[in-house]
């Protein structure tokens, strides 16, 4: 039916119930979860397996649906949740509100998920790119760590963090009260994204130290990823002028793509 109403152009579906196959038409949500630390964590496997099932746009219900959340759930969970390939709070009712705003325009809750969501937004023309490699070749968007270090046995186990295609690790704080974590470097050179620092450890597990208002986001040595300054829509942000993140790997060199997207027609 979309196809008919808009000829040429992408449609938006969204369904909890699919099958292999439907990348082709939908994306996915995770269906209804729980406002609990436990599901926030079982939200990474899910989105990695749905990947293998070649839907690659899936999501869970940011902050939570069933049950109230919290002020650090669901910023910890909006932090994260700006990584998943389909970014959505979404709630029940006669629950608690959980639009950030609700916890104060003054809050770290708001401060942290205009942070991480712009940098979501900067980071669209790569997340586009991946798309388009998942559409054309069956690639995943949300990897995780095993694909890309498949040698390392360290990494077949990790599903607490996972990577945008080959190129940015994400690591999210998931558990209350708790600013360092254990995470999982892998063998690589690494550079903080927000700092550009290169970090010193590599193949080994290491101590993150990230309080309330950060998550870990690191870019690969060896990559170069394409930018733009976001605005509140992606129609307006696609004015804007295009960058490159250059990340160079161990003998000083870094190779990347660029679909450039018109972010609406179907290219067939
Ligand atoms: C959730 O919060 C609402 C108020 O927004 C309250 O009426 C309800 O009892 C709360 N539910 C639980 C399970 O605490
Ligand atoms: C956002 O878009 C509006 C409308 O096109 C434009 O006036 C404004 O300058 C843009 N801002 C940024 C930061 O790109
Ligand atoms: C660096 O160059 C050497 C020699 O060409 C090569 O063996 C090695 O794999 C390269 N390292 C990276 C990280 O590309």
């Amino acid at each position: 039916a979309i196809e008919t109403v808009f000829p040429g152009k992408r449609s938006f579906l969204l369904s909890r119930s699919t099958f292999v196959g439907s990348g082709k038409y939908s994306g996915h949500w995770l269906g209804d979860n729980t406002a609990s630390w436990d599901q926030l964590k079982w939200s990474i496997p899910g989105i990695l397996e749905f990947g293998l099932f070649g839907i690659p746009y899936v999501g869970a219900d940011i902050c939570g649906f069933f049950e109230n959340t919290t002020e650090e759930l669901c910023r910890r969970w909006m932090q994260v949740g700006a990584f998943y390939p389909f970014s959505r709070n979404h709630n029940t009712e006669l629950c608690s509100p959980q639009d950030p705003a609700y916890f104060g325009a003054d809050s770290m809750l708001v401060a942290s998920s205009i942070h991480y969501l712009n940098i979501r937004y900067t980071l669209l023309p790569y997340l586009y790119t991946l798309f388009y490699k998942a559409h054309t070749q069956g690639d995943t968007v949300a990897r995780p760590l095993m694909h890309e270090f498949y040698s390392d046995e360290a990494t077949w186990d990790v599903d607490k963090q996972f990577l945008w295609g080959p190129a940015l690790l994400i690591t999210p704080v998931m558990d209350p009260g708790v600013e360092v974590i254990q995470a999982y470097i892998p063998d690589a050179a690494w550079y903080d994204y927000e700092t550009g620092a290169r970090i010193s450890f590599r193949k080994q597990s290491a101590e993150l130290y990230l309080p309330a208002d950060k998550m870990g986001l690191h870019l690969r040595g060896g990559h170069v990823v394409p930018t733009q300054r976001p605005n509140t829509t992606t129609v307006t942000s696609r004015r804007n002028a295009l960058g490159l993140i250059v990340a160079l790997d161990d003998n000083g060199t870094a190779v990347g793509e660029l679909f450039w997207d018109d972010g609406e027609s179907t290219g067939e």
